[in-house]
């Protein structure tokens, strides 16, 4: 390679190293975020619309309300949770042992907020459930 071809590659190399700098600031600054502001749109979202039911503890009321604080229903299966905030739900379920049969109706209108809130309560009160993405719940069916 000739002296100046070098120095023409470097040249060009530069603007993808700001990138690859710049991607992994970002990444940094979103992973040391405390757990409410990284989750503040699905925050905003439960207290919003959810925290009548479940109560701002996440513990719900035994027995009319199930609780999304440790529940077992809710860690199991994080897809079914946002057909959940979507669809609603009318049957039989048991969390935590104790059977619940209060209908819930549906709550969000868009996959977005869906998978919003349940981001959050998946992290909230000591949850440790992970997070899903939009792309992994977006065939659920909207049904209005
Ligand atoms: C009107 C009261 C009410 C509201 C508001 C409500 N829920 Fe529920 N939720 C319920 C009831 C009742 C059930 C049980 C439904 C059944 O048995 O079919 C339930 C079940 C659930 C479950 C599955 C069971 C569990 O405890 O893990 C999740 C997850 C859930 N709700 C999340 C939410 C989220 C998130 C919101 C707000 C976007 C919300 N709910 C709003 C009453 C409500």
């Amino acid at each position: 390679m000739k002296p100046l071809t070098g120095i023409i590659v470097a040249i060009m190399l530069i603007p993808s190293l700001f990138v690859i700098v710049g991607s992994g600031a970002d990444v940094k600054r979103t992973t040391n975020l405390p757990q409410e502001n990284r989750f503040e749109k699905g925050k905003n979202i439960y207290n919003e619309k959810c925290v009548v039911c479940h109560q701002a503890n996440g513990e719900g009321i035994k027995g009319a309300f199930p609780p999304l604080a440790n529940s077992d229903y809710l860690l199991a299966d994080k897809k079914r949770a946002v057909e959940q905030v979507l669809n609603g739900s009318n049957e039989e379920m048991v969390v935590n042992g104790v059977t619940y049969k209060t209908p819930m109706p549906p709550q969000v209108d868009n996959h977005e907020d869906a998978v919003a809130v349940i981001n959050y309560v998946l992290n909230a009160w000591g949850n440790e459930g992970g997070t899903i993405s939009v792309e992994e719940v977006k065939d659920i069916k909207i049904k209005r």
